[in-house]
């Protein structure tokens, strides 16, 4: 068992060669990375074992209960190999938080163990715990800004606690706030921003330190739906620069639409699990991919709504 954990060796592992760089790479460049990530996906499935670093996540039989009547999550057990885009469905209750809870380790499993890139979190020391956590960008529903500083600020601020020279803040924090289509907003406080605009600021901020795990719990919940799309837009330009992305949501219309791979809980227990291999594109534009979530939706049909500028990417990342 390692002693120690070096941020660059979780990025290797995770993903290799990524950088905030990718953010901003071209399409035909991204469709060069699609095409090595397929590849690799292929090579991991066929080589897949309990353990394989090739998994991002690995769950394996996981038992969490809050008090004796009532489950969390029940013998879960799934992997999600590296730079998978996977949805976590389920109605309120179904598991989906406590399970995102266990990947930051704010939780212990009662049972079974839970892995990412092959590394057991319950063997995880104290100390090593906040080197764990810099790999992982977590968004959640709420946003949870810091109110009394800029959007500058606080993107800025994630990047002072884990030890970046000023130079690196002041180079990545306006680039990754262009990438996000907040480069006019800088100077805003949260409460003068909208919150589709305040869901992007907490986005950026997960992202700034380019890390190679995602997890955004309902980053939609309290947003309209134009507004999610250009959520989920982000999140899927995120996932294209091979960064693994889960996103809980009880939004199952909008999944639906996406066509990636879905974990379904139902009462803590999996449900589903449609794997994205037989029907997702791997290699669509984010624009295509927006026009895919605007696609009508079965009934009941969406109310149309306004686009505001800056609802979604497709300009910003100009594919
Ligand atoms: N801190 C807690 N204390 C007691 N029960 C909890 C706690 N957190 C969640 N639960 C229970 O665990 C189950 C799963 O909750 P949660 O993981 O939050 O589901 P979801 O995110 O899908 O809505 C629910 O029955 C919920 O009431
Ligand atoms: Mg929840």
């Amino acid at each position: 068992m390692q002693s120690t954990l070096h941020l660059a060796e979780w990025g290797g592992i995770l993903r290799p060669g990524a950088n905030l760089a990718a953010m901003a790479a071209t399409e035909k460049e991204l469709r060069l990375r699609d095409s090595q990530v397929a590849q690799r996906k292929d090579a991991d499935a066929a080589a897949t074992r309990p353990g394989d670093p090739a998994n991002a996540i690995e769950c394996r039989g996981v038992t969490k209960r809050y008090d004796t009547s009532k489950a969390g999550l029940s013998g879960t057990t799934f992997s999600i190999r590296r730079g998978e885009f996977v949805f976590l469905v389920g109605p309120t209750g179904s598991g989906k938080s406590t399970l995102m809870r266990l990947l930051i380790k704010e939780l212990e499993p009662d049972q079974g163990r839970v892995l990412v890139a092959g590394r057991d979190l319950g063997e995880l020391t104290h100390k090593q715990l906040p080197f764990y956590r810099r790999n992982l960008g977590v968004v959640f529903q709420d946003f949870k800004l810091l109110p009394d500083r800029t959007v500058y600020e606080n993107v800025a601020y994630a990047l002072q606690v884990t030890g970046s020279s000023r130079a690196d803040i002041r180079e990545k924090v306006p680039d990754i706030l262009r990438l996000t289509g907040l480069a006019t907003k800088l100077h805003h406080y949260p409460d003068q921003l909208s919150g589709g605009e305040q869901q992007r600021v907490s986005i950026a901020r997960a992202f700034v330190n380019a890390p190679p795990l995602l997890l955004a719990d309902e980053p939609t919940g309290n947003l309209d739906p134009e507004t999610s799309i250009g959520i989920m837009q982000l999140l899927y330009r995120i996932n294209r620069t091979g960064t693994t992305v889960l996103v809980a949501t009880h939004d199952s219309a909008m999944v639906d639409r996406m066509r990636r791979r879905v974990l379904e809980l139902a009462e803590g227990v999996i449900v589903r699990d449609e794997l994205d291999g037989q029907y997702a594109p791997t290699d669509m534009t984010t624009a295509e991919f927006g026009a895919l979530l605007r696609e009508p939706s079965p009934e009941p049909q969406r109310v149309p709504k306004k686009r505001e500028p800056g609802d979604d990417f497709d300009e910003a990342f100009r594919d």
